[in-house]
């Protein structure tokens, strides 16, 4: 099996934001307590927070993180969270039906990000509260000082204000579970009031408002139009959220989902511009993908959990290979849209449907989503190249005409290298890639990354044992400004090409 690709300098889509690389910890489950936070680990820091765990967000170069939610921010009362641990609340949380300790909050988060290297995307409450509670905030953690939020900011030991710039104008508020559940014109009128004094108190933030839970809401396209109708002056975002799972044990048609995906970012931005032109507006909305996971192998062992216990194991998927290939191919699937997806938070980072997982008093270990998280993270920087691919196409269940070769290019002109990202759908054979990298003169191959599982797609990693990770020996070469590699049946491949002579 064959498939080509041309890959050329002047087919630009866009400057790739490094914030496609984002991710997302919630106060769930084990994310924070037990996940990033664990004084008594002998890998603690001073301040509770886990090096190993730190260690591995380092190595994924993760360049922003979502906090404190997800559903749990909608009932979240952030002034719990700050000054002395011994006078702060344990309340019932209502999202998960855990007990919050608040030993975790928002300068203690803070502190955790600088050391991790990540800036933050905070979410404001929308459910329970509203302007006030979010206007508070954005004085309390971005106003210098001289006022009653910024000095209590002072009073809690932190001089400098964090200037955080991301925001989200809360979570999820279409959907039923959500505490404080919205309609379209309730969420937008109160996002529109709420962006307007965040924004009065620093004009410098960037506002994410809520787009759909997910493609197949009911109210989908309908709630967009109608959100955006009322915040477009207001906010800079619309936010997606997607999560997967091969539920019928379908590998061609779960592979094939990314189908799904890039549709639903086409339809989001076609939504945005309707607005646009109704509004006759210069502006751009950009989209946040600020969650997307595969998310659905721990769904059944979370009903039997008791509730009201504190950082109980909640949405601990475990990843296999094949969930691996999807979650690169849904990289691959954002980098598309480099154009118009601006931020995305793979969700989330530490235990809760995660790369990284953590035993209690143990070691830290990385699922197979790790990897191609991290080979996007680290070499998808730069500039987003549109391929021009001829592939093999498979119809599955729900989808037709589904390419069996799935990739990209990011060039990074900077350092001068070329990467293409590669995914391999094909069940049984090797698919023979012939790449024209035309006018990347003098460019030779530097590595050929393969994550590939020859007969068992349902492998896992755990604490101790990594079957599943990539290995460098694909088979990638160059000759004549073309280049040749067999793409294992079922394989994740990174095939990074360096400018000859100029580094290492
Ligand atoms: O990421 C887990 C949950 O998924 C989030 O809390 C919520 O926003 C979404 O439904």
């Amino acid at each position: 099996m064959k498939a080509t690709m041309i890959v050329e300098k002047d087919f630009k889509i866009a400057e790739i934001d490094k914030r496609v690389y984002g991710s997302f910890i919630e106060h769930l489950g084990r994310a924070v307590y037990g996940g990033i936070y664990e004084p008594d680990h002998p890998e603690a820091d001073e301040h509770g927070f886990r090096r190993d765990v730190i260690n591995f967000v380092n190595e994924l170069q993760v360049p922003l993180v979502r906090y404190p939610g997800g559903n749990f921010v909608s009932g979240y009362n952030w002034e719990d969270g700050v000054g002395p641990k011994s006078k702060r609340p344990k309340k019932l949380e209502l999202a998960w039906r855990a007990l919050e300790t608040n030993e975790i909050g928002t300068n203690e988060f803070m502190e955790w990000a600088k050391r991790a290297g990540t800036d933050v995307n905070m979410a404001v409450n929308l459910g329970t509260r509203g302007i006030d509670a979010a206007r508070n905030l954005v004085e309390y953690c971005n106003h210098p000082g001289g006022s009653f939020y910024s000095d209590l900011r002072i009073s809690h030991g932190v001089k400098d204000p964090y200037n955080i710039k991301t925001w989200c104008l809360g979570n999820e508020m279409d959907g039923p579970w959500q505490i404080g559940h919205k309609t379209a014109h309730e969420y937008g009128r109160l996002a529109a009031e709420t962006a307007k004094a965040m924004k009065w108190v620093d004009p410098t933030i960037e506002l994410v408002a809520c787009g759909s839970s997910h493609r197949n809401m009911p109210t989908f396209a309908e709630w967009e139009a109608t959100v955006l109708d009322h915040t477009y002056e207001h906010v800079e975002f619309i936010s997606l959220h997607q999560y997967y799972g091969n539920r019928d044990n379908d590998l061609q048609n779960y592979l094939a989902q990314t189908m799904e995906m890039d549709d639903f970012i086409r339809s989001v931005i076609s939504i945005a511009d309707y607005i646009k032109a109704k509004k006759r507006s210069k502006k751009h909305i950009h989209l946040a993908f600020d969650e997307w996971n595969v998310w659905y192998h721990s769904n059944e062992q979370d009903k039997k959990l008791e509730p009201w216990t504190v950082a109980p194991p909640q949405l601990e998927d475990i990843y296999n290979f094949e969930d691996a290939l999807l979650v690169g191919g849904m990289l691959i699937t954002m980098l598309k849209h480099a154009d118009r997806l601006k931020i995305a938070c793979l969700a989330q980072l530490v235990n809760v449907i995660a790369p990284i997982m953590t035993e209690q008093n143990g070691s830290a270990w990385k699922q197979t989503i790790y990897y191609p998280f991290m080979h996007a993270s680290v070499y998808g920087r730069g500039i987003a190249l549109h391929p021009i691919v001829s592939s093999p196409k498979y119809d599955s269940k729900d989808f037709t005409d589904v390419p069996v070769l799935e990739s990209m290019a990011v060039y990074n002109e900077e350092q001068d290298q070329l990467t293409i990202f590669a995914l391999n759908r094909e069940v049984r054979e090797p698919l023979q890639l012939e790449c024209d990298i035309r006018n990347f003169e003098g460019y030779e191959v530097a590595e050929h990354i393969v994550l590939e599982n020859r007969g068992n797609v349902k492998q896992s990693n755990s604490a101790g044992s990594t079957p599943v990770k990539p290995h460098s020996n694909g088979d990638a070469s160059i000759d004549g400004g073309t280049v040749t590699a067999s793409l294992p049946a079922l394989s994740w491949n990174v095939i990074r090409l360096q400018k000859r002579g100029e580094r290492g």
